[in-house]
């Protein structure tokens, strides 16, 4: 019969490990980081993230099963069950530098994991990896472990969305476990499958081989970065037509074998993994010498990269050809809504076209700080700060941000976008007045009405 889990080890306290385990109702669960701050921020009344929902669960379970610590050793020697949860970046330089995942984190954690361990555990892959990764921790865990501790490995992958989190963790579309097909692996399979079934329905839990799970995960997120990627292309056809990206997409969608979701046009998907995990996927078909299959996954990224390129140029060209010591006003910073993550989000590579162009920019977002704006116009310290600084203004309310302004760009959705006082910002602002809506979220006539030009994506007129 399957272990009972009774102890639980999350190794990684971000965005994925911090909300997944606080949402583990009756086990206990040590969640643990090497950054100190981070965990200091977890165990405080400001946490290190900002997610709806999460404030209230994290309160209720921390304490009582939940607990944030940096003390990595212990809670790996004391658990049965260790999720592993850090960060697998695109690797920056080395072999499939820009491409391939960097697995150094994630093999790090699995070292500490076999030189700790003085009893058996069940190692779970939490973080997204290239498919066969799991061999190669079972490789190194067997390498270092101690006489008579056995691994299990299990591929669980993660299919939350920020901004949704908790919803998404408490009402899963489906819990996916990869195991090896023995009898140990499918033990171990049905130990991390029972914590599931404390709040997942039995038929969401799927079970497949280790292969398999890997694999979805990062064609799920392929796939649903492709859907964007198509209707973002669509978009431009519209908007050299005079076709309305919302009405294609609406009828397109109303096809159940297409369906609605995830069929909204934008400047762009953003986001720690859609990139990074198609990436990884061209790298995994160009290594098994798949390079028809590498170049069709390419493409996906490519046009995300078109269509942020083809927002920004659309604003300059509106703006008869030069924005050169105009002021834009661009609102939303975080790379959709509802998070205060800014991971490779459109609004930087659309800020840095601007800058390029010598524009003054003014920033306003509701859930990213000053500090964090600045880390992503410098490239974590890579760029100088000293040349742009004249020109980017951070302001804390919409309203500041858009005073003055020749053109308003609005590249994250938030819903306060909708309601804000767009006659007072119009009147605070030099004729001709632009709006470029980048998310098509505004009253396109009401502020026309008002007296803005506006310029929406995907649409012709
Ligand atoms: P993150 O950077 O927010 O968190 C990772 C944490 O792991 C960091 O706090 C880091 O300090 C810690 N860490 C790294 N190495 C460690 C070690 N050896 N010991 C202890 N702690 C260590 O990353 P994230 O956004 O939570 O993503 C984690 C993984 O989950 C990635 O593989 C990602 O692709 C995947 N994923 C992310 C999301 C998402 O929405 N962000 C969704 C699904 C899957
Ligand atoms: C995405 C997936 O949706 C999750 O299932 C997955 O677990 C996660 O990646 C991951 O592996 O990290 P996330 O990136 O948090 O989640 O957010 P999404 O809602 O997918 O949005 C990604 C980007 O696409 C955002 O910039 C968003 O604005 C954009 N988007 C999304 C569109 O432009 N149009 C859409 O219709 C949907």
């Amino acid at each position: 019969a399957p272990v009972v889990v009774k102890k639980i080890c999350c190794i990684g306290a971000g965005y994925v490990g911090g909300p997944t385990c606080a949402v583990i109702p009756n086990i206990q669960v040590t969640i643990v980081d090497l950054n100190k701050a981070r965990i200091d921020a977890w165990n405080s009344d400001n946490l290190p993230i900002y997610e709806p929902g999460l404030d209230e669960v994290v309160k209720e379970a921390r304490g009582r099963n939940l607990f944030f610590s940096t003390d990595v050793d212990k809670a790996i020697e004391e658990a049965d069950l260790i999720f592993v949860s850090v960060n697998t970046p695109t690797k920056k330089s080395g072999i499939g530098a820009g491409f391939a995942a960097d697995l150094n984190y994630l093999q790090l954690a699995t070292r500490r994991i076999a030189e700790v361990s003085t009893s058996s555990k069940i190692v779970v892959e939490k973080s997204t990896v290239p498919c066969r990764t799991a061999d190669a921790m079972r490789t190194i865990l067997e390498a270092n472990s101690k006489p008579g501790c056995t691994f299990d490995i299990l591929s669980n992958p993660e299919f939350l969305a920020e901004g949704t989190a908790i919803a998404d963790l408490f009402n899963p579309d489906r819990v996916l476990i990869g195991s090896l097909q023995t009898e140990s692996g499918l033990s171990a399979c049905g130990s991390l499958a029972a914590v599931y079934s404390n709040w997942v329905k039995k038929d969401q839990i799927l079970t497949v081989g280790l292969w398999s799970s890997e694999l979805s995960k990062l064609a799920a997120n392929a796939m649903l970065a492709q859907r964007i990627s198509s209707v973002n292309a669509l978009s431009a056809i519209c908007e050299a037509t005079g076709a309305n990206i919302d009405e294609v997409a609406y009828a397109v969608g109303k096809d159940t074998r297409v369906g609605p979701k995830f069929l909204k046009a934008s400047v762009g998907f953003g986001g720690s993994c859609f990139q990074k995990d198609i990436l990884n996927l061209v790298y995994l078909s160009e290594s098994l010498h798949l390079p028809h299959v590498a170049k069709y996954w390419r493409a996906v990224v490519e046009m995300n990269e078109y269509q942020k390129d083809r927002f920004a140029h659309k604003v300059v060209e509106t703006l008869f050809n030069t924005i050169t010591g105009k002021k834009i006003a661009m609102l939303g910073w975080a790379f959709k809504k509802d998070t205060g993550d800014t991971r490779e989000s459109p609004a930087i590579s659309i800020a840095n076209h601007f800058l390029s162009e010598k524009a003054r920019i003014t920033i306003y977002d509701p859930q990213v700080g000053e500090d964090q704006i600045w880390l992503d116009l410098t490239d974590y310290g890579a760029i100088p700060a000293e040349p742009i600084k004249p020109n980017v203004s951070i302001q804390k309310s919409a309203e500041d941000a858009c005073k003055g302004a020749e053109a308003i760009v609005v590249c994250t959705e938030w819903d306060e976008f909708k309601t804000l006082d767009w006659e007072k910002i119009y009147a605070n602002c030099p004729r001709p007045a632009f709006v470029f809506d980048g998310r098509l979220m505004l009253d396109r006539k009401k502020l026309q009405k008002i007296g803005f030009t506006v310029v929406t994506i995907g649409t012709g007129d």
